[in-house]
């Protein structure tokens, strides 16, 4: 056992040597577990000092690697845990709060962003604004929109344009549930090529919730009331088909996922709209169309209340709606809005049922673009000026979403309530 501690010690203080060169940043994090992952500049072992309730405990992997993924396990729902690497010195902006136990409808705020590593004046700009607007109530969970590293992915790419930008004010204390884009995979369709998928760790085996996936592409996580959902438009599976065709694995998945659901809302979340006439046309671009076409009749089936996507760079909010498959011009405000409002943008979900509502925010950093028939005949509120990103408030009867500019303006709200 001394010798043990001995070389421990030994291992440890060899450790001391090396430098973080990215991270640390959080994974897969459940009621009672977290990944914390970081990069080193040389192989070291790993070690991980966290701490609640005045109590330190520490997580160790001697392999001496220079991507360090360590997990915690056996922690306590909702609870904040202070956290450091190689270090008892705890820091107040290192930290996880775990996810909350499993059947807890209490408030839950998400923070949604799309198309933002391209390093440019906006995606600072639309971080700030996120910074100052959660100041006192901050996000629990960050989901991602995809494209998130331009602009192909790589992992210098990540390095320069999404760890240097976010890492202090988020990345050490902010759970990520990403999904990812056509830049992610350098424009191709294969996943065991992007960094992506060696960069993040997702919660596959249903630990956080919602059916195992098995597949890092695509995953869901009870989050509170929320069931989010996370997919990939890009990757295209062993069989050959991709989402947009309707069928196969990741297609099949989803079904089963959204069959299972008992929470009281559903977020699906990925990169190519089914609806968009912002830098992208979902009317003659066949993969947006094809999934509106094959793979939004489940939305519906299932009761989703909100699909967002990126992409296009813009922002795009529509109608609850149902039925709507064809093309721009074939929207029908008499046929296919779903909505019982109470006033403007307060939705309630009554006897008639439920329309889905769609999000388009691919402006997180990419800002502009407009196609003919901007903006759709779907959509209630536009904006292809100005970057921002969307904050979710979701309790078991309200789920409220804010669309945050990246000069701090509220540029679109809405509320749907539930009995
Ligand atoms: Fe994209």
């Amino acid at each position: 056992m001394r010798l043990l501690f001995l070389l421990f010690c030994a291992q440890f203080a060899w450790a001391q040597k090396a430098q973080i060169v990215r991270g640390p940043y959080l994974q897969s994090v459940t009621p009672t577990s977290v990944m914390v992952h970081w990069r080193t500049d040389t192989p070291v072992a790993s070690l991980v000092y966290y701490r609640a309730s005045g109590k330190v405990l520490t997580a160790v992997d001697t392999n001496r690697v220079i991507d360090h993924v360590v997990s915690l396990q056996h922690l306590k729902p909702a609870t904040k845990y202070a956290y450091q690497i190689d270090s008892k010195s705890f820091t107040a902006d290192r930290y996880v709060v775990t996810a909350p136990a499993f059947g807890s409808t209490k408030k839950v705020r998400i923070w949604a962003l799309g198309d933002f590593g391209d390093g440019s004046a906006s995606q600072k700009a639309v971080m700030n604004s996120i910074e100052t607007y959660t100041r006192g109530d901050r996000p629990d969970a960050w989901i991602w929109l995809g494209d998130n590293a331009y602009n192909n992915g790589k992992d210098e790419e990540y390095q320069k344009n999404v760890f240097d930008v976010y890492q202090t004010a988020f990345l050490q204390n902010l759970p990520i549930y990403p999904s990812p884009g056509n830049h992610d995979y350098a424009g191709k369709h294969d996943p065991t090529v992007p960094p992506y998928f060696k960069i993040f760790n997702m919660p596959i085996q249903g630990e956080a919730g919602g059916l195992p996936s098995h597949a890092e592409s695509y995953y869901s996580v009870n989050y509170g009331p929320v069931h989010l959902v996370a997919l990939d438009t890009e990757m295209r599976d062993v069989t050959g088909l991709q989402l947009m065709d309707g069928k196969g694995m990741q297609y099949e998945w989803l079904k089963a996922d959204l069959a299972a659901n008992k929470l009281p809302w559903v977020v699906v979340y990925f990169h190519k709209p089914p609806y968009s006439k912002g830098s992208h046309d979902s009317d003659t671009e066949l993969d947006m169309k094809h999934l509106r076409e094959h793979v939004n009749p489940l939305f519906e089936q299932y009761k989703v209340d909100l699909v967002i996507a990126g992409h296009s760079h813009v922002y795009e909010r529509s109608y609850p709606m149902r039925g709507h498959w064809g093309v721009n011009d074939t929207f029908d405000a008499a046929t296919h809005v779903v909505a019982t409002s109470t006033s403007p943008n307060q939705y309630v979900v009554g006897p008639k049922g439920q329309g889905v509502i769609y999000v388009v925010n691919g402006s997180g950093g990419k800002v502009g673009g407009q196609r003919p028939g901007f903006p759709m005949k779907s959509s209630v509120y536009t904006n292809n000026k100005i970057g921002g990103s969307v904050i979710l408030d979701v309790d078991k009867r309200t789920f409220n979403l804010k669309w945050i500019q990246s000069d701090g303006v509220v540029g679109d709200e809405f509320v749907i309530k539930k009995p």
